[in-house]
């Protein structure tokens, strides 16, 4: 096995937004694990949870407090609480060198709005499932003609999540990309290991044999995007 280390990151913050108004698609096992992949090369992480299912914040609860520390944030576990500003509430995001942000699949517009103003970059989970590449296209469509988006155009990306490649709707999910001209960066297994992970607090790579040298080269594809300066093509 090769050895592991994250490449060079960009010096200014990074706060990587996941989303897609598509349920199951794995945001939160993308947000969990880019998370835990900071963290565990030693950079300063939070991880912002927008889903009132709380998931992600679920995830943070059982992860070992001998594990490297992720900072959580749950903004609607507060929003009920006068007592606490939401920019106190966000303050861990406003330090961390990295912020991962997990999103609820029923979003509404104004979220979208203020979620937009919290982000760097957009990561748009699909399943290659005829369903799961409608209701992606449908999304990517909406947020490229919102009125948030088009003021502040962030770079997104699509990665495309449980894959088993060469499989038809595998080469439709590509070929559906490529015609967006969205950039397609990793595409993700269907691992049990995302299952585990998810079940302790841990990341894929933090589990003993839990990840392999192609999923970890699906997630340095995807860190190398992030910490990239934004370039007009990948902004589409
Ligand atoms: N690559 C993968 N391999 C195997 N199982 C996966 C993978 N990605 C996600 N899963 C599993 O699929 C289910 C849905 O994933 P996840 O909760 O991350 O999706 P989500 O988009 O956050 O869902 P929701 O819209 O409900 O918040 C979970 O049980 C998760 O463990
Ligand atoms: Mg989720």
């Amino acid at each position: 096995m090769k050895p592991r280390s994250l490449p060079e990151l960009a010096p200014e913050q990074r706060r990587i937004l996941v989303v897609n108004a598509k349920g199951g698609c794995g945001k939160t096992t993308l947000t969990t694990n880019l998370a835990a992949l900071y963290a565990s090369s030693g950079v300063d992480t939070a991880l912002v949870d927008h889903d009132p299912q709380g998931s992600a914040s679920q995830w943070l609860k059982a992860r070992a407090e001998s594990r490297p520390a992720i900072a959580g944030i749950a903004p609607w576990k507060h929003t009920a609480d006068p007592s606490t500003t939401r920019s106190f509430q966000m303050r861990p995001a406003f330090v961390a060198r990295r912020v991962v942000i997990d999103t609820p699949a029923a979003l509404s517009a104004s979220d979208f709005g203020r979620w937009l103003g919290e982000a760097d970059r957009i990561v748009i989970p699909v399943l290659p499932s005829a369903i799961d590449i409608k209701a992606g296209a449908r999304f990517i469509g909406d947020l490229l003609l919102d009125r948030h988006f088009r003021h502040k155009p962030l770079p997104l990306t699509v990665v495309a999540n449980r894959v088993r490649r060469n499989t038809l709707v595998f080469q439709k999910l590509e070929r559906f990309l490529i015609s967006l001209r969205i950039p397609f960066v990793a595409t993700f297994r269907d691992l049990q290991g995302y299952v585990r992970a998810a079940e302790c607090g841990d990341g894929l790579f933090e589990l003993p044999r839990g990840g392999d040298d192609q999923e970890w080269a699906s997630f340095m594809d995807l860190i190398n995007w992030i910490e990239a300066p934004a370039s007009p093509r990948s902004i589409n």
